[in-house]
């Protein structure tokens, strides 16, 4: 298999228009940021203020009513350039566990076998071996988002764009998950964008955060979060951390407010 080299993007005065039955819905305007080869980039903002949609036009599932994203390198061959998780409803619920994520070197690798074999570490990784070939149905909302997040990260794809993955997930299972994501991030520390309503994890998990207006989405602050790596869960009792979270907490406030008002 080629070896495969991060990629960084950048995304400049980026903006979305959605025609409906009743007008033009302008979803996010003049979103401008970058976002580095090795770093993990946190986006949170009100509901309904963008963020879904700025990650389908990175991913190019949408066409951006105007700007530009450039990204740091041509794509390489037979590599995605990008890989998304959503929030649920991202497995194939008429495959096993090993064929969902499996699925995810289906443009890399022709032989059905070896993207068995090359899939099962990561099943492993994410704690799922004795599921391996189950069917969603049979597995619990988080062992469907661990599949989900295999799948991903098995693509070897140069950035990961992660909408939400563990926002229908208890507490307890959440934190767990997201020091398994970081540990399995830690491996190839791939560009990731990952957008969150929770802000604890938005801190815990990025390098940077950046956070949205209300619709029309655009950056209104950007925040460098300042904690070594590798990190773990005890971050959340330090004194910057909480001064952090209740100055989130504060700007998502005031675009909430104006969101409903
Ligand atoms: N396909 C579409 N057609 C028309 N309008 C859309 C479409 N997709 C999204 N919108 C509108 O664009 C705005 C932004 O939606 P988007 O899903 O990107 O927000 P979001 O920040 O991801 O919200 P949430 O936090 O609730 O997931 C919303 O007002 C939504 O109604
Ligand atoms: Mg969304």
């Amino acid at each position: 298999m080629n070896s495969v080299s991060n990629l960084g993007l950048t995304c400049q005065g980026l903006c979305k228009t959605y025609q409906t039955k009743n007008g033009l819905i302008s979803a996010i305007k003049d979103v401008s940021f970058c976002v580095k080869e090795h770093e993990f980039i946190c986006i949170v903002g009100p509901s309904g203020c963008g963020k879904t949609t700025l990650l389908k036009l990175i991913a190019g599932l949408l066409h951006p009513t105007s700007g530009q994203i450039f990204f740091s390198q041509d794509p390489q061959d037979g590599i995605p350039r990008s890989a998304l998780v959503f929030q649920e409803h991202g497995l194939f619920p008429w495959m096993t566990v090993l064929d969902n994520v499996a699925f995810g070197l289906e443009m890399r690798v022709k032989d059905k076998k070896e993207r068995r074999d090359l899939s099962r570490p990561l099943i492993e990784k994410m704690g799922l071996l004795a599921f391996t070939n189950n069917y969603p149905h049979e597995l619990s909302m988080g062992m469907r988002q661990r599949v989900g997040i295999a799948r991903a990260f098995v693509s070897k794809a140069q950035i990961l764009l992660m909408d939400e993955p563990l926002g229908s997930l208890d507490a307890q299972t959440k934190l767990i998950l997201q020091e398994e994501l970081l540990k399995i991030w830690k491996e190839d520390q791939k560009c990731v964008v990952y957008i969150t309503h929770d802000i604890e994890e938005a801190i815990f998990l990025g390098d940077r955060l950046l956070v949205m207006t209300a619709r029309p989405g655009h950056i209104r602050e950007e925040i460098v979060i300042p904690f070594d790596r590798p990190r773990d869960l005890s971050i959340k009792e330090l004194t910057e951390f909480a001064k952090m979270k209740g100055h989130i907490w504060r700007i998502l406030e005031e675009e909430v407010r104006k969101s409903c008002g």
